[in-house]
């Protein structure tokens, strides 16, 4: 059938697949859907089988080799892989900048303005990869920095890394070096793979990264999630004459690869420091590891006045952020019950700071993860702490372990309410199944209930709750809307005033929406989306209560596991009688009605998303916005009415503040929805 594509043709199209693989991994601006590049490469893999000859070292159905190797050749690098050195302090980084700005007296450079090309430290593994004529012929870890290990095959898997340099004005010989690293996003996702399927788990991303670039089968390495940001570049022949390290970068990414998109380019040593607080902020939230920053004199002249000591240079220092692993001690392992009666084994600590904050907790997720990593009462143990997420344990230090420890066994009973717990088959978690009659599930469900998302009862904070339910003056929410001021202001810290207050706050909340008092209602896997798409699709309350898996699974974003959490949640007949008494007590809500396209609030508005997405899925954002009457496009422009920016977006976001356009985040659309 494709027989009659000629050779140009053929040609033409891997070029087409290559270009937009461009867009897509390094220029951050996809211009073809997922489902029409899966379309052309299908079409290139069968042209290709219908004429093997014709088969281009750089079609991107290439990428992956049949055979494992049996070992990695050493290769040796033409120039160098040099470190950095460090820097930990304010006081440091000031004693860089000043011995650079004496170094470069001659020419006349004061501290306050010398260039850097700002960069973040990534947390991977240092990798060469060379092209010759264009082509990627090798790819070499750093080693010691003069021999490396030739990783070829595995590099080629990664698909951000072209096959082929773009463009007209390619060098004979190009080598760039850069960090390859395993996102954060894909590194979860891989050990929840690696678990079901009992494969090895890795203990961080950067491990992962080395890991699978160390795998001698290339089919393996292609099943990892990896990336490559390039940040220097090595042998080039024929010289290519720039002036700056940030023209460098501009050149190498115009080549095809992928650079970092925060990079930047500061003035001076408070230009450094602003830099470090910027990215050090946005440290949680990006998808990769990082463990500082790194400044780079830009000016490639001064580069080579400033020259190097021993294996590093002196016009680039490296700013480290604090560590997010340390180890301390387990001092006691105990559970605690969540709001659906999740049953969380947690490690109490001998307090030690990670990421800047000192931890005392940190989690054990379930009993399968405690056997897993035989976590005692005694041990040494790996903590890691990355921004906002929960401290968890990694790795005990098995040569630390005292004598005498016994492992650690989840217990048979809530510990709060004395029910037998049981573990539903396939899941990974023990559960209590006392539901609200458990005050601990009780005390979850209601902070749940009146949090900012649900019920949004102001005044009613977490340590608040735990008294109401310890006093025994509430054992559901729908008890909050008969609490009498004089049974509040008897609580611990509770003056006449804040009893008013919280009544108030209460009796306020009585005015809600459909969306919110779904979500408030804390059905398992129901969350703001969800419980927005309920109440859009089906209306109102009584519809949804009524509706079974069949009809539930036909709504946009909603899986069988979800339909079925919502049937079983509304054939408990504690949970209706909870709901009729909390619309007896006067919650209430408009009616949710459909949009007609006269009340459409983005009309003629036109909306970029990037960056990625944590309440809703790209496809439902686009949806939502489409149905707001808005319309979606994948490029910044002066027409872009509003950018709305999920977590590490990049180019788009930049170049929104760059042309004043308003940005907005998941909030501003749930807002709109509700
Ligand atoms: S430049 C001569 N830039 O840090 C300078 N290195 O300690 C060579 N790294 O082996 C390195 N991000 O693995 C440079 N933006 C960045 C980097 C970076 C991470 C790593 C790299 C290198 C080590 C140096």
């Amino acid at each position: 059938m494709s027989n009659h594509f000629s050779h140009e043709e053929y040609h033409a199209l891997k070029e087409q697949l290559n270009e937009h693989a461009y867009h897509y991994y390094v220029s951050d601006e996809p211009q073809i859907a997922d489902a029409e590049y899966d379309r052309l490469y299908r079409q290139l893999l069968e042209i290709e089988q219908n004429n093997p000859e014709w088969v281009a070292a750089d079609s991107p159905t290439q990428r992956i080799a049949d055979k494992p190797l049996s070992k990695f050749e050493q290769v040796k690098h033409a120039l160098p892989m040099l470190s950095l050195g460090n820097v930990f302090s304010a006081k440091e980084l000031t004693e860089f900048t000043e011995r650079i700005s004496k170094l470069l007296e001659k020419s006349a450079q004061s501290v306050n303005q010398i260039e850097f090309s700002a960069e973040p430290k990534l947390d991977g593994l240092a990798v060469s990869i060379r092209y010759e004529q264009g082509q990627l012929v090798q790819a070499a870890t750093r080693g010691d920095g003069q021999t490396g290990e030739d990783i070829t095959a595995n590099i080629k898997t990664i698909q951000s890394i072209p096959l082929s340099l773009r463009g007209t004005d390619i060098p004979d010989v190009f080598e760039v070096r850069g960090e390859v690293v395993m996102p954060r996003d894909g590194f979860a996702k891989y050990n929840q793979w690696a678990l079901a399927n009992d494969e090895k788990v890795f203990a961080n991303p950067r491990n992962g990264a080395a890991g699978s670039l160390r795998q001698l089968d290339p089919k393996k390495t292609a099943k990892r999630p990896l990336a490559f940001y390039a940040y220097s570049i090595g042998v080039v022949e024929p010289a290519h004459n720039l002036a700056r390290h940030s023209e460098v970068l501009a050149w190498v990414k115009s080549l095809g690869l992928p650079v970092n998109h925060l990079n930047d380019v500061v003035t001076g040593h408070s230009g450094c420091e602003d830099y470090y607080k910027n990215i050090g902020r946005q440290r949680p939230d990006l998808n990769f590891d990082i463990d500082g920053v790194v400044y780079k004199v830009d000016d490639l002249a001064w580069q080579q006045i400033l020259g190097f000591v021993t294996k590093s240079p002196r016009w680039a220092t490296a700013h480290k952020f604090p560590a997010e692993e340390a180890t301390t001690v387990v001092e006691n392992i105990d559970v605690q019950v969540g709001r659906t009666g999740s049953i969380t084994p947690v490690a109490r600590l001998k307090p030690v700071t990670v990421g800047g904050v000192t931890v005392t907790n940190a989690t054990l997720h379930n009993e399968d993860e405690v056997k897993r990593k035989d976590v005692r009462v005694g041990d040494t143990v790996f903590v890691r702490r990355a921004g906002d997420v929960i401290p968890e344990v990694v790795k005990v230090v098995l040569a630390k372990r005292p004598d005498g420890t016994t492992a650690f066994a989840m217990p048979s009973h809530c510990p709060v309410c004395d029910t037998a717990l049981h573990r539903v088959e396939g899941e990974a978690v023990l559960r209590c199944p006392a539901g609200l009659s458990c005050d601990a599930q009780l005390k979850e469900g209601i902070k749940h209930f009146a949090s900012r998302k649900g019920m949004d009862i102001e005044g009613l904070g977490d340590k608040l709750v735990e008294q109401l339910v310890d006093a025994g003056l509430i054992n559901n929410p729908a008890d909050l809307y008969h609490l009498r001021e004089s049974q509040v202001s008897g609580l611990e810290r509770m003056a006449q005033k804040s009893a008013q207050n919280l009544l108030q706050g209460i009796a306020q909340s009585k005015d809600t929406t459909l969306p919110r008092f779904i979500y408030s209602l804390g059905i398992r896997e129901v969350g703001e989306a969800t419980a927005l798409t309920l109440a859009k699709e089906l209306k109102n309350l009584a519809d949804i209560m009524a509706a079974d898996e069949e009809r539930l699974v036909e709504l946009p974003d909603v899986g069988s596991v979800v339909a079925q959490k919502i049937t079983s949640y509304f054939a408990v007949p504690s949970n209706i009688e909870v709901i009729e008494a909390l619309l007896d007590a006067g919650i209430h809500w408009p009616e949710f009605e459909s949009r007609d396209s006269g009340s459409q609030p983005l009309q003629d508005q036109t909306v970029v998303l990037t960056g990625k997405l944590s309440v809703f899925t790209r496809a439902d954002a686009k949806r939502h916005l489409q149905d707001l009457g808005a319309k979606v496009t994948s490029a910044v422009s002066n027409n872009t009415n509003y950018v709305l920016a999920g977590e590490n977006a990049g180019s788009k976001l930049s170049k929104a503040e760059a042309l004043g356009i308003a940005v907005v985040d998941e909030a501003w659309l749930v807002d709109l929805l509700n």
